[in-house]
């Protein structure tokens, strides 16, 4: 057993989708998260830039904050990152590429998977690389969303704006006939709303966010460092941008208080 928390990073709100999963699932454990709004968005940037963040990011929580593990609950970051974090930390570093990929996988009934995420996850061939190293026997249809995540940053969830830009980049993809349309960007599923108007709503919209706190569980049972039951868990929640915009807007996304949200550097 372990009191220690678990750590979760993403550039900015995104992440909140894979602690709402892990608060439900897992509802003993104490979580910090950090959202790197100061920094946002990570997909149009360099992959070597966005490897630097999420160094800093994982060294903030393993030095500062102690965590027991650290959840990458970003798809941009992993797609640059994840085999290096888990090479230089000793702690299990978990992401959400292949969570969501597995999801995907057992959700699709025609083997015609999109994938859509920002340009720097797109453009890493990562999901590619992955279904090609399980062997899963679906073709994916990958399209960049550049912009949405900026749309999720202001709290535009369902606005004619976003529904106008949803139009012209999911084209690409209702003209596959996929049957399931894997979120691969963790801000995505606030905007389920929208993508599922676009694209139908025979389409089975497909979030990492669960499977990815299934992976958290498995990997605290099968390590032994879960937290046992007692006093109430502590959250807490760090912003690298406005912070009483992460709590209002944090709050907001979550479906439950934020309280406070801290300032942190790297
Ligand atoms: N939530 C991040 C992801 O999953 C968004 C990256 C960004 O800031 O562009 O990729």
């Amino acid at each position: 057993m372990d009191e220690r928390p678990i750590g979760i990073f993403d550039s900015g709100f995104g992440g909140l989708t894979v602690v709402r999963a892990l608060l439900d699932l897992l509802p003993h454990e104490q979580l910090v998260y950090l959202g790197d709004t100061g920094r946002y968005p990570y997909g149009p940037r360099p992959a070597d830039e966005v490897r630097r963040f999420a160094i800093e990011l994982t060294a903030t929580l393993v030095e500062r904050h102690d965590v027991k593990m650290v959840v990458v609950a970003c798809n941009t970051a992993a797609s640059a990152a994840l085999e290096e974090l888990r090479a230089r930390f000793r702690v299990p570093v978990l992401g959400v590429i292949e969570p969501g990929l597995r999801a995907a996988v057992q959700a699709t009934r025609n083997a015609q998977v999109g994938v859509i995420g920002t340009v720097g996850t797109i453009a890493s061939g990562s999901y590619q690389h992955l279904a090609e190293a399980m062997r899963a026997p679906v073709d994916l249809h990958c399209a960049a969303c550049p912009g949405f995540v900026e749309f999720v940053e202001r709290g535009e969830l369902d606005t004619d704006q976003v529904h106008v830009l949803a139009e012209r980049l999911l084209a690409p993809l209702r003209e596959r006939d996929v049957d399931t349309l894997l979120l691969g960007c963790t801000h995505y599923p606030y905007l389920a709303r929208t993508i599922a108007d676009v694209m139908g709503r025979e389409v089975v919209l497909v979030s990492s966010a669960e499977e990815t706190a299934f992976d958290v569980r498995s990997v605290l049972a099968a390590t032994g460092i879960g937290r046992p039951p007692g006093e109430p868990p502590l959250h807490r929640f760090y912003s690298s941008g406005d912070v009483g915009h992460f709590a209002e807007m944090g709050g907001r996304l979550l479906g439950r208080e934020i309280g406070v949200a801290e300032p942190f550097v790297c």
